[in-house]
């Protein structure tokens, strides 16, 4: 369904998450009909550059990163709906441009995405407000990271709430944007089967993975100061942990969900130091060192974090969730894991064991989801039992365009068009997550410890292992 007509600026529109996921996201928004061709898309940053070199720059961003089949004619029509704006976000230069390049006509929805990181933020959207950009129906896309701590957080958002309503601001965290996290709610709340099962009394635990075989990806600056828990855990395992531990919302709309995602994180319990690994990669040989890719050779920051927490809740009490995500892993693999409890009793005799059912939800690659289940091994040999999985791997049960038509970037993009908040995260829900994960840091860095070193293309660390190993308990294999 074709959403409304619209200008959206693109702040740091040449930048590289606007050729990567933006440009390309939107292209195939557009290709799919649902940006229509009256809608404007206006590349906004601070280099000198005119509308034909900038359609250019999006052209090979798109034969870079855009759909495997993108036809030429359907590209520059593309391009045709894209201008350019070289604004200056600290001085006056540049705005009037911008303001002439945008249409004052009603139903035409006015968004300026803000790719741009967090500290030109505050002058924007001061600037957006005195050139007379911002009515009172634009909407502003904040991209992570959403402040550093609770303090910077919690000034960001009274700056923006200064020019802006809480509900014209959309605080993106891909991941709410993911197919699978969205199923993730389909899952738990369209069906009868889980929901009752879903709590301390049949969930032995919790695993909630996200690893990665890139490093540091030439954001050595930004990422040394931020290290996993910030830029990882903070804001996309967060989510990740509210949408699977929170009540059922009354109604699918942006207070109830969020309402109910900010109760889980407020209920999350203290980490104590022994619960948490941090880990640091080390270079394989054929791949540089973390150090070596941040260039500081003194570098204490985590490119690896595992921890164990809990949810103080009659839902969730003394159900231990078990975290974990890294850089130079040794595969891509997202996932979360619901573990029950093992069946009490074997009526089948010692050998077959008793066994636990794993719902294993996966957000990439493969995006589905397997329900393992115990049945009769086939054959004549007796009442012997085996785990087979029950899957649904998305692509294979929607076919083929399931996996072209699923970035997460578009999907929020749309969402922001469209006007609907439920998946970008609320002020409060930021400034929570801060308040969590503030003195977890603060305490690694006031004891001064230093991450354990793993090696490139491994696991992690071995104390990720012995976190969850020493509860009688293993991680799930990242493969
Ligand atoms: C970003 C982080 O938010 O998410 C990156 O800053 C990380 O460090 C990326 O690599 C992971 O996203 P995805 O969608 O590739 O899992």
């Amino acid at each position: 369904i074709p959403v409304d007509p619209f200008d959206l600026v693109i702040f740091g529109g040449t930048g590289d998450l606007a050729r990567r996921k933006i440009l390309p996201g939107l292209f195939r928004r557009f290709c799919a009909g649902q940006m229509t061709r009256d809608s404007r898309i206006i590349g906004a940053a601070r280099g000198d550059m005119d509308e034909t070199a900038y359609r250019d720059m999006v052209r090979e961003a798109i034969a870079e990163f855009g759909p495997s089949r993108s036809e030429a004619c359907a590209v520059e029509d593309f391009l045709s709906c894209l201008g350019y704006v070289s604004v200056d976000a600290r001085g006056d230069d540049g705005w009037c441009d911008l303001k002439s390049a945008l249409r004052e006509e009603e139903g035409i929805v006015r968004a300026f995405y803000f790719s741009v990181g967090p500290s030109p933020l505050k002058k924007l959207a001061e600037r957006l407000r005195q050139h007379g950009l911002a009515h009172d129906e634009v909407r502003i896309v904040v991209e992570k990271p959403f402040g550093h701590n609770l303090a910077s957080a919690r000034a960001l958002n009274e700056e923006l709430a200064r020019h802006f309503d809480e509900s014209q601001i959309y605080r993106i965290d891909h991941y709410l944007g993911k197919e699978t996290v969205q199923n993730l709610m389909a899952v738990r709340f369209g069906n009868m089967l889980f929901e009752p099962l879903w709590n301390a009394q049949y969930v032995d635990h919790i695993q909630i993975t996200v690893a990665e075989t890139v490093g540091v990806s030439g954001r050595g600056s930004y990422y040394d100061k931020s290290g996993a828990m910030r830029d990882m855990v903070q804001n996309h395992l967060m989510q990740l942990l509210c949408l699977i531990a929170m009540e059922p919302p009354a109604r699918f709309d942006p207070d109830a969900v969020r309402d109910e995602k900010l109760k889980v994180i407020r209920a999350l319990d203290p980490v104590d130091p022994d619960q948490i690994v941090r880990g640091q990669y080390t270079s394989d040989g054929a791949m540089a060192s973390y150090r070596e890719d941040v260039e500081n050779a003194a570098s204490k920051t985590e490119s690896f974090i595992a921890l164990k927490c809990y949810i103080s809740n009659w839902r969730w009490a003394n159900t231990p969730f078990y975290l974990r995500t890294g850089k130079r892993l040794s595969d891509r693999a997202s996932e979360i894991a619901v573990v029950f409890k093992e069946t009490p009793h074997s009526i089948f005799g010692i050998d077959s064991g008793r066994h636990r059912n794993v719902l294993s939800i996966r957000l990439q690659p493969n995006e589905g989801m397997t329900l393992g289940v115990t049945i009769k091994e086939p054959g004549p040999g007796g009442m012997r039992l085996v785990d087979v999985p029950l899957d649904m791997t998305f692509a294979e049960a929607l076919g083929p365009d399931a996996e072209e038509a699923a970035d997460a970037y578009e999907r929020l993009i749309m969402d922001v068009i469209r006007g609907n908040q439920t998946l970008f995260m609320r002020g409060d829900e930021v400034e929570a997550a801060w308040a969590w994960t503030d003195p977890l840091i603060e305490g690694w860095e006031r004891r001064g410890d230093s991450p354990k070193p793993y090696d490139a293309g491994s696991a992690g660390p071995d104390d990720a292992a012995f976190l969850i190993n020493r509860d009688g308990r293993r991680w799930r294999r990242i493969k």
